[in-house]
């Protein structure tokens, strides 16, 4: 990854800004376009110009549509973008974040942005810079001749200096989050992976311990020691600490680890396997949320939790009728061990009620149920407490990342009684989202608020969109930072 592009707020007119693009908004009308506010402004300073071009291509301001137009000497700019916004009554701070991503990818071939954009909806500022932060990112590591983004400045008219901050802080959480997904599992190992999460509070300032092998055996999580028995890479458990200096309140987050996952002795299909390096986009959207936390500093304490693993076949592998015992002495029979998720995660949670949070929230990339049911664009929430599930809906929201309520249909917790242990992994194929939620509840303490986010579908884009790159999303991260600010005093 290269840094991202410094952000600046300027005082002069959207005319007089010296870029090699200015962005600009339309809204759809009518069957074509207006132009208001800043770029009304530029196309009187370049006497209609704009608007003539824009009507002689068929420009009719969809909602991420982008025209680039040469400007005149009589802006400073070199070019003027002139972004599509839809209907203006559709258009809202998350529909300009996602117009902005789109925007940015394609003027990555550009040094230094200007934009008024924001300047038609009134307190999309914020937005806007997270789209234009999030759309520019891209993931080179690995390519001998690496097309990076050219993009070094953006510079926004009059707007809020310090939400422009935070944005900057926000979006380089979602691209650590993106980075960490979008590692090879051959060098993001477990281990790596606890690297990562204590060099990242290093510089974001939480703290960060991390449990070997050994460790994770002492302290009774069985589950994360039996999915990572058939792996050659050991297993991490990685605990992380952020508390504001007045903080009286405690939440705590745990996000599902695996960093590549297999299936196991139940082996999935080639298909099935090509992206499963993701499986640890939980834990990349909590490590990515605590460092965006430690630098926004709100006054709470946060516990997160991420339980690291490989799920592996081999002739160590856990096999199909194992018991294991995971930590608080519930045991369980393990019959798919491609539901290795919610064994690891039962010891997480069962450790993060030992600390007496008020709530906790679980980020996990945990069933493919979860894309039939939702597809690849939204998170699945699940949670045993109606005030927590509407504060993350409302985080959700704001940060422009869709959610869906799911259901915990109590009637569906037989199918995980076990013969031999008190539950077994797997239950029937129908309602299996709900069915693995119903197994992670079964682990977190009943006074305890608890939540769990299935992003198995949203934590990979397929191909570029909104402010997504292909590839890692880092979804979540903005939606727990959202929330950890809203849960704080
Ligand atoms: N990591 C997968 C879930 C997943 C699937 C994430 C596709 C991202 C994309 C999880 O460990 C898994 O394999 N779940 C099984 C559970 C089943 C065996 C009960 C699934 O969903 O098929
Ligand atoms: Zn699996
Ligand atoms: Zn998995």
């Amino acid at each position: 990854m290269s840094g991202l592009p410094q952000v600046a707020v300027v005082t002069e007119e959207p005319s007089s800004i010296a870029c090699d693009a200015l962005i600009v908004g339309a809204f759809s009308e009518g069957g074509s376009f207006v132009l208001e506010g800043p770029g009304a402004a530029i196309d009187e300073a370049l006497s209609n110009d704009l608007s003539d071009y824009l009507r002689a291509s068929g420009f009719k301001a969809g909602a991420g549509d982008l025209l680039l137009v040469s400007a005149g000497d009589s802006v400073a700019a070199e070019a003027v973008a002139v972004v599509g916004l839809g209907p203006r009554d559709k258009a809202d701070a998350t529909l300009l974040r996602r117009a902005a991503g789109s925007a940015a990818r394609r003027l990555v071939e550009r040094s230094t942005l200007g934009v008024a954009v924001h300047q038609l909806v009134s307190g999309s500022g914020y937005a806007v810079a997270e789209g234009l932060l999030l759309g520019t990112y891209r993931f080179t590591g690995y390519k001998s001749e690496p097309k990076t983004s050219k993009i070094q400045h953006i510079l926004f008219t009059g707007d809020d200096g310090s939400a422009i901050d935070r944005a900057g802080i926000v979006a380089e959480a979602t691209w650590l989050a993106r980075d960490l997904v979008n590692e090879p599992a051959s060098t993001l190992t477990p281990e790596a992976l606890a690297q990562r999460a204590k060099e990242s509070g290093e510089v974001a300032g939480f703290e960060c311990t991390v449990w070997d092998e050994t460790e994770i055996e002492a302290n009774g999580f069985g589950g994360l020691l039996g999915v990572a028995q058939g792996s050659s890479n050991p297993p991490r458990f990685i605990q992380m600490r952020y508390a504001g200096s007045n903080a009286t309140k405690k939440i705590a987050l745990v996000g599902k680890g695996v960093t590549f996952d297999s299936g196991g002795l139940s082996l999935k299909d080639a298909a099935n396997m090509e992206t499963m390096k993701t499986d640890m986009g939980g834990a990349a959207a909590v490590i990515g949320a605590m460092t965006a936390i430690a630098r926004l500093k709100p006054n709470i304490e946060v516990l997160a939790y991420v339980p690291a693993t490989e799920n592996m076949p081999s002739g160590t592998a856990i096999r199909p009728g194992d018991v294991l015992e995971h930590r608080g002495g519930k045991t369980t029979e393990v019959l798919n061990t491609d539901a290795e998720g919610r064994l690891i995660l039962a010891d997480a949670l069962a450790y993060a009620t030992e600390q007496e949070p008020e709530a906790i929230v679980d980020v996990a990339t945990l069933t493919g149920s979860i894309m039939v049911a939702l597809g690849k664009k939204a998170t699945g929430l699940f949670s045993n407490d109606d005030a927590l599930t509407g504060e993350l809906q409302q985080a959700s929201e704001a940060a422009g990342e869709p959610f869906w309520h799911m259901p915990l249909y109590d009637a569906y917790r037989k199918e995980l009684d076990s013969e031999v242990a008190d539950l077994k992994n797997v239950g029937s194929r129908w309602g299996g989202a709900t069915i693995a939620a119903l197994f992670l509840r079964e682990f977190v303490g009943e006074d305890i608020a608890w939540a769990h986010l299935d992003i198995a579908g949203a934590a990979r884009a397929e191909s570029d969109y909104d402010e997504n790159t292909k590839g890692g999303t880092g979804v979540a991260v903005r939606t727990l930072v959202n929330w950890v600010e809203g849960r704080a005093g």
